[in-house]
């Protein structure tokens, strides 16, 4: 396999989740030398570290906490790439969310990847990138959603202007689709997981749901070309 990353340290937050431990994976597998991933839980970390190996560290922490994220990339050396995937979730109609929970929403997955970006940045190697995460609620409007939907479009936002405010080093936001992870366990049980994702792959044009690797393969694409920044990616196997 090619060795595009060889030597390279990436830190992944999120990086216990469905889709940074795919990404750990892939890299790792081209050659990276040290991959960071960042989660709450202790044990869902030490866990995914096990399965992926020595090159992998870990550190425990919740991104919406702006002092633990200045301190953990305080003690960061140069880092090649940020990926931030890490993410909370919310349903509910404006009308019927309470106001909290939309808000911790907004502390979670759009001040969680600012203060991400805004304490990694000046850790970037020369060539470096971040990768945000959306999702594609953004413009693919779902009623239920609403704060989801906001969030992923402010993070888009972000994404477009922090890749002119921090060039030449690059940002580019990744819009998943709907992705078979541990993310939608919070909501439904296993069995009802499965025929979720066998009736959302049975709808979309490329006839199968998607996988965390697809997300993988998206985002190591936004890592390694240098000539893309500003972008949002969609990965959604063709939902409308
Ligand atoms: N899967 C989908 O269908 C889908 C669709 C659209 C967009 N996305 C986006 O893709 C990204 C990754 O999703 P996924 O499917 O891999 O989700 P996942 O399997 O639920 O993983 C989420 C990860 O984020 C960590 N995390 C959550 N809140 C955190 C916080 N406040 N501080 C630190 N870590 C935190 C979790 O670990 P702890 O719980 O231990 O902290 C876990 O490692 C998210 O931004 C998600 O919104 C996913």
């Amino acid at each position: 396999m090619e060795q595009t990353f060889a030597g390279q340290r990436i830190v992944i937050t999120g990086g216990s989740g469905g889709i940074g431990v795919a990404l750990a994976r892939d890299l790792i597998d081209r050659g990276a030398a040290t991959i960071v991933l960042i989660g709450r839980d202790r044990d869902k970390l030490a866990a995914a570290a096990a399965q992926l190996g020595a090159e992998v560290q870990t550190a425990a922490f919740d991104v919406t906490d702006e002092a633990s994220v200045a301190a953990f990339f305080a003690d960061q050396p140069k880092i090649d790439h940020l990926v931030t995937a890490a993410a909370g979730t919310v349903r509910g109609q404006v009308t019927e969310l309470e106001v909290a929970r939309a808000r911790a929403l907004f502390e979670s997955k759009y001040w969680g990847q600012y203060l991400c970006c805004k304490y990694g940045a000046p850790k970037l190697a020369e060539g470096g990138s971040i990768v945000l995460f959306s999702g594609w609620i953004s413009r693919k409007p779902m009623a239920g959603v609403s704060t989801l939907a906001a969030v992923d479009a402010a993070v888009e936002a972000l994404g477009r202007t922090l890749a002119l405010e921090i060039a030449p080093r690059r940002v580019n936001t990744l819009v998943p689709g709907m992705i078979d992870t541990p993310l939608w366990s919070a909501r439904l049980s296993a069995e009802e997981q499965r025929a979720h994702f066998q009736k959302v792959g049975a709808g979309l044009p490329v006839g199968r749901a998607g996988v965390a690797q697809d997300v993988a393969h998206a985002c190591r694409f936004l890592m390694e070309n240098g000539f893309v920044t500003g972008i949002t990616l969609d990965v959604d196997g063709g939902q409308r």
